[in-house]
């Protein structure tokens, strides 16, 4: 529809549509299907944080507007997360804000830091929310593409380098990253701390899965040399405790970022989740064996589901990390990931996400499909059982 000849959507926000994940996850609704599309897990994280939600609820913690920043023992408590996993020295008043979840973080921070002609650049595929903040900003997305390579997938360095221009404002990165599952190295963080160092860009790096590494160690790029001052720390509550529909998320950058950003999300949300700051704060401090547990029961996951899917005939790849198998179907003799995942609920009764609704380069990831594994063991048995019917079909 338009009004006086201009449609009424900014066109800013054009081709954007409903996100993947909510249509996903209402054909799953619809066709009663099993869901492996959005990545919620299908069990609460742990009782006594939740019960610290309800205490919080109860007693009157955070029933009124929480102060902008964010609860002050929140914030601490995100300070002490950051120096007991990463030796990570961060104000909790002038470093830390807590923001709608991670995604009101990437919202703010893109609002706040780039402006029209600004270019971003952001590895592909990419988490949808990127290309829309980039969009809403004014900024224009320049894409570097992961490329499937052995088991994983590779960050070409050079095609990096390559990608910054004079008008390059910031790099928008995501490690451990969604959707394949790619934690990138120290080396590879170390190349990019020096581009960014060189080239005088700033980045903004989305953390979310940071508990939730496999094989090898998630690094935080503001430990590198001369990152401290130029990073944009993203991280939830969650995917690390179980809680995705809490959206209880935080930035952590050096004062100047933060008053930035700052002034962005106080305009979008200004404030949210007054109770659950509370509980999150007490979910932080749980000790080692919490997240020891978390990390080996969803490294458990993925080998199941991944045994499954290959078991299925799928070509698998690897996720060092996250909660997210990235998947060929060019075995199964399919090479349309968008068309395959709106039949396999008919099919075969699961759902799965295209992977080529992540990328500018769709023939990238024509054939790339995600299944989260962020799931019961029985349901993953059961998703497996059920796709091994492809092959008969
Ligand atoms: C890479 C990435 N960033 C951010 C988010 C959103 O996090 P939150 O639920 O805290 O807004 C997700 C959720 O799937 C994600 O995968």
């Amino acid at each position: 529809m338009s009004r006086m000849g201009r449609p009424l959507l900014n066109r800013r926000l054009e081709g954007f549509g409903t996100t993947i994940f909510a249509e996903m996850s209402a054909l799953a609704v619809r066709t009663g299907a099993i869901n492996l599309g959005q990545g919620f897990p299908d069990t609460d994280g742990p009782a006594e944080v939740r019960e610290a939600a309800v205490r919080a609820l109860r007693e009157g913690h955070g029933n009124q507007y929480p102060p902008g920043p964010g609860i002050p023992e929140l914030r601490r408590a995100v300070a002490a997360h950051q120096r007991r996993f990463y030796e990570l020295e961060y104000d909790p008043d002038r470093e830390v804000l807590v923001t709608a979840g991670a995604t009101e973080a990437i919202a703010a921070s893109l609002l706040a830091l780039v402006e029209p002609g600004d270019e971003v650049i952001a590895l592909e595929p990419y988490y949808d929310s990127y290309a829309a903040c980039i969009a809403m900003a004014g900024g224009t997305r320049v894409p570097v593409t992961l490329r499937p390579n052995g088991d994983g997938y590779v960050l070409d360095l050079d095609e990096l380098r390559a990608a910054v221009t004079g008008r390059t404002r910031l790099i928008l990165l995501n490690t451990p990253h969604n959707p394949t599952g790619t934690v990138l190295t120290r080396a590879e963080l170390a190349a990019i701390a020096e581009l960014a160092v060189e080239r005088d860009l700033l980045v903004v790096t989305d953390e979310v899965y940071e508990h939730l590494v496999f094989d090898g160690e998630h690094h935080p790029l503001a430990g590198f040399p001369g990152m401290r001052g130029r990073t944009v720390s993203i991280s939830s509550a969650g995917k690390t405790f179980s809680f995705t529909g809490w959206k209880v998320g935080w930035v952590t950058a050096a004062p100047e970022l933060i008053t930035a950003v700052r002034t962005a999300k106080q305009f979008l949300t200004y404030v949210s989740a007054g109770p659950f700051q509370y509980a999150v704060a007490e979910a932080l401090s749980l000790d080692d064996s919490y997240f020891r547990s978390l990390r080996a029961d969803l490294r458990g996951k993925r080998d199941l589901l991944a045994a499954g899917l290959e078991e299925a005939g799928f070509r698998v790849y690897r996720p060092a990390g996250t909660y997210f198998i990235t998947t060929d179907i060019r075995p199964l003799g399919e090479d349309d990931g968008i068309a395959f995942c709106l039949g396999l609920p008919e099919r075969c009764g699961v759902v799965a996400v295209p992977t080529a609704v992540f990328y500018d380069d769709k023939d990238a990831g024509r054939s790339i499909v995600r299944f989260a594994f962020c799931k019961q063991d029985d349901v993953l048995r059961e998703a497996a059982s059920r796709l091994k019917g492809l092959r008969a079909g």
